[in-house]
């Protein structure tokens, strides 16, 4: 089937929408408020994935993608719309999402921006394996495990840019392999910069090869700013990145970031935010409805390397922390010293884990799968304010409106765009018993 269509928004993976004669139709490639000639299975009743044939009238906000890989490679898909206009859509799908889905109906204010849209993100994985002559290193395409490789990726902060032909030059003089799907011995390299400017690199591989502290040696000569090189071993299949805990081929196992005004050190498999300078506005986001805890005790799941907990413990909360990471837990302990910070840390299942629920305040902040069972023991028994910081619209409406049916009312949602050009979008909610 083909026609004539509008698009009016985007979906989940930034895919443009376009709806005809009642059916959805997903558009790769389409911007909002372009017309386009598109192509579908016949025989489709409520959606469709389409694929564009042209764009008949194209939209004012599109704009040329700046990188020759756009439309391929799966790091980013929304290079070719305007940044204003996708800050009012990432506002628009929280909106919808908090709807459609939660049934909650919350007038969304325009979705707080990066400053930096391009050459932010601090954080990237890149998968090895190997082509038909060389190691490709690069990232996925898109709904691929073909590899795109594209050095000067230009959302990537610049220093890391260097690192994928580093790693080639050294694989090849070493003759190490790439993983081919069953065997080869490289097959990911994990890098993240500080604003400090030091870089930590986890290399993942199939087995302790000894070249492998080689070529962590040849790295750290080749680029000063790398503090460590860390090897993850992981020799099953699947789409998992990293393996087992980290163990240093070279260098120091850790680097040092700081978030308003307080020290993070961080490890080279824990997590931390790809774009600590928009982050920055989230947390300040959550300290500002937070307010002054004036002692009282609060809680922070899903805490990572001890961002929030410590904020909130500087706002004078008393805080305690609780992450499943091993890594991240020891490093969140080792921050609250840093920072002279009497925020506790415990490891555990933030879902889980039969912790004491205090009365002021409770702040999470979970994977894309939300927190459902979470939501259920809140709904039940949560305290005064809880406020979700969610990095996927969906399972925040879907969670949020457990809260609600438990007797939470939804105060202020505000989006912020952490992750410029990707069809990524977080929000802070806040909820009030
Ligand atoms: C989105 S990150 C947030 C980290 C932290 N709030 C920050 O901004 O740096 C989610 C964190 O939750 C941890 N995590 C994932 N599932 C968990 C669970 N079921 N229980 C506890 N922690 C979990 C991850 O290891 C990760 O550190």
């Amino acid at each position: 089937m083909q026609a004539e269509v509008e698009i009016t928004g985007l979906g989940q993976a930034g895919e443009g929408v376009g709806r005809h004669e009642g059916l959805v139709l997903f558009v790769p490639g389409a911007v909002p408020g372009d017309r386009c000639l598109v192509e579908w299975e016949h025989g489709r009743k409520r959606m469709a994935r389409a694929r564009l044939l042209q764009v008949t009238q194209p939209s004012p906000d599109r704009v040329a993608p700046r990188c020759p890989a756009f439309g391929v490679c799966g790091g980013c898909q929304l290079q070719a719309i305007g940044y204003d206009r996708e800050l009012s859509e990432k506002r628009r799908i929280v909106e919808d999402a908090l709807r459609r889905i939660g049934h909650i109906d919350v007038r969304v204010p325009p979705t707080i921006g990066s400053g930096e849209a391009y050459g932010y993100r601090a954080k990237v994985s890149w998968p090895i394996r190997q082509g038909r002559e060389e190691p490709r290193i690069g990232l996925f395409a898109q709904e691929s495990h073909s590899v795109v490789e594209q050095d000067s990726c230009d959302v990537l902060a610049p220093p890391l840019r260097r690192l994928p032909e580093l790693l080639r030059q050294g694989m090849r003089d070493l003759s190490l392999t790439a993983w081919d799907g069953r065997s080869g011995l490289l097959r990911h390299a994990v890098a993240r910069r500080a604003r400090t400017g030091e870089v930590i690199l986890t290399l993942v591989a199939t087995a302790p090869e000894p070249r492998l502290a080689q070529l962590a040696e040849r790295l750290m000569a080749a680029m000063p700013e790398l503090r460590g090189v860390a090897l993850s071993l992981h020799d099953g299949q699947g789409n998992r990145v990293l393996g087992g805990p980290a163990q240093m081929l070279a260098g120091e196992g850790e680097i040092e970031e700081t978030i308003l005004g307080l020290r993070f050190r961080v490890g080279p498999t824990s997590f931390f935010q790809v774009h600590p300078a928009a982050a920055e506005r989230l947390f300040a986001t959550v300290l500002a409805w937070a307010g002054a805890g004036e002692g009282r005790e609060a809680l922070d799941l899903y805490t990572g390397v001890g961002v929030l907990a410590l904020l909130l413990q500087r706002a004078g909360y008393q805080v305690r922390g609780i992450e499943y990471d091993e890594e991240a837990v020891s490093f969140a302990r080792r921050n609250a010293q840093l920072n002279a910070l009497a925020a506790s840390f415990v490891p555990g299942d933030a879902q889980e884990a039969d912790m004491p629920v205090p009365r002021a305040l409770l702040t999470l902040d979970p994977p894309r799968g939300g927190a459902p069972r979470l939501a259920e023991r809140l709904a039940a028994d949560g305290p005064e304010r809880v406020i979700y910081v969610s990095c996927d619209p969906a399972t925040l409406a879907r969670d949020a409106a457990t809260l609600v049916a438990g007797g939470y009312s939804v105060g202020r949602v505000q989006p912020f765009d952490l992750f410029p050009r990707t069809a990524h979008v977080e929000t802070v909610a806040e909820f009030l018993r």
